[in-house]
């Protein structure tokens, strides 16, 4: 079903509500989970509303947070979450480094205690639209094995960077550090098809094809993606004093306690070095020099990193998001949550 991102935003803002997230959070909240399905990246969009609604509605979340900033230095800077919305605690402590970047030059800002906070390029664009640079990582549940292992040790610990061209577009960058993310697991599971050998493990820690015996996902590149996972749950677990590796909470565990995450926003402000202007151009001619470069075969263009996404707005801002009739269905009902996730685990069949 195709849906207006206002329409979008506004039936997930009122179910969060429901579940009990107040007013200005569930707009937030909603907003980077638009932000999400907007640019196709579903895997972290509408789909995951009936999750956080139990897990609010259970109490994992929460919905009075006393969020507060403190500032550790001239650049630096803790948000502490307090067991609130990931999305929101990062977005605000985003804006905290985003303000100390213009001022200093760049800003190291930790956000901990928050729960999971999305498609994490939200935070990083939003460092983008005031022309810096945004770099941003987090940790996530324990399922990826480390190169070599054979149990799940890292999360798919994200990062996400983004820096400003001219006419609003940017170069960015997305990504968990699994081949995979988890979400296509769980499609292949749906339609009771084989993934590819290079995905994922079995408990013995064997490649595996079929999606029911998933014990573990593949770092990308084994040992360059175990490390850049390693990289990441130094910089948003350790360096924050929050558990770490394969202590991180689950998503799905324990859904009336909230979360420990972490996450990490760094922020380079370019008028310190070439100079906003310089920047910018050069950004914008990279994207051009980028679409020029010849197509190898079974290609019809090369595509800027993150111009996948620029085309699906495109596409989506004329004709509406594509949602699946269930969520829209789920959204427009007056069910809070089908009690569904608790205690199933990773890797629940
Ligand atoms: P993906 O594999 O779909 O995309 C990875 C990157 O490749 C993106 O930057 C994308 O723009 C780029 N890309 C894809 N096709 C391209 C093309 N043809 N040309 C140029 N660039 C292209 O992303 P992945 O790894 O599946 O992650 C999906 C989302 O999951 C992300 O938003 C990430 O933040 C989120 N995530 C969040 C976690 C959390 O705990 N908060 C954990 C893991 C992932």
């Amino acid at each position: 079903m195709r849906v207006t991102k206002d329409e979008l935003k506004s039936l997930i803002k009122n179910k969060l509500q429901k579940a009990g997230l107040k007013e200005d959070h569930a707009a937030l909240t909603a907003d980077v989970l638009a932000f999400a399905d907007e640019r196709g990246i579903h895997s972290h969009g509408a789909m995951r509303v009936e999750y956080y609604a139990e897990r609010i509605a259970k109490g994992g979340i929460n919905t009075n947070p006393d969020f507060k900033f403190e500032k550790t230095g001239p650049s630096t800077g803790i948000f502490h979450g307090d067991g609130g919305s990931g999305h929101v605690a990062a977005k605000l402590a985003m804006d905290e480094a985003i303000a100390m970047a213009k001022e200093n030059g760049v800003a190291i800002v930790g956000v901990r205690d928050i729960s999971h906070s999305g498609a994490i390029s939200y935070f990083t664009h939003q460092a983008s639209k005031e022309n810096v640079i945004g770099f941003s990582v987090c940790q996530s549940d324990p399922m990826v094995v480390p190169f070599g292992g054979a149990e799940p040790y890292y999360g798919t610990n994200p990062i996400a960077f983004a820096a400003p061209g001219n006419d609003d577009k940017s170069l960015t960058l997305d990504m968990a550090t699994t081949v995979q993310a988890w979400g296509k697991i769980l499609h292949a599971r749906s339609k009771n098809v084989e993934i590819p050998d290079t995905w994922a493990v079995d408990k013995n820690g064997e490649p595996t094809t079929d999606p029911f015996n998933v014990n573990a996902l593949l770092p990308i590149a084994g040992p360059k993606g175990y490390g850049l996972a390693m990289m990441v749950d130094v910089l948003s677990g350790i360096l924050l004093g929050l558990p770490f590796g394969n202590k991180v909470s689950s998503m799905y565990e324990n859904l009336s306690e909230y979360r420990k995450l972490g996450q990490l926003h760094i922020v380079i402000n370019p008028e310190f070095f070439t100079g906003i202007k310089n920047f910018k151009d050069n950004v914008s001619q990279s994207m051009e020099d980028l679409n020029q470069i010849k197509p190898a075969p079974g290609f019809s263009k090369v595509l800027y990193p993150g111009q996948n996404n620029d085309v699906i707005i495109e596409e989506y801002s004329k004709n509406g998001i594509e949602i699946v009739d269930d969520i829209i269905d789920y959204l427009k009902s007056d069910v809070v949550h089908n009690n569904q996730y608790d205690h199933k685990g990773a890797f629940a069949k």
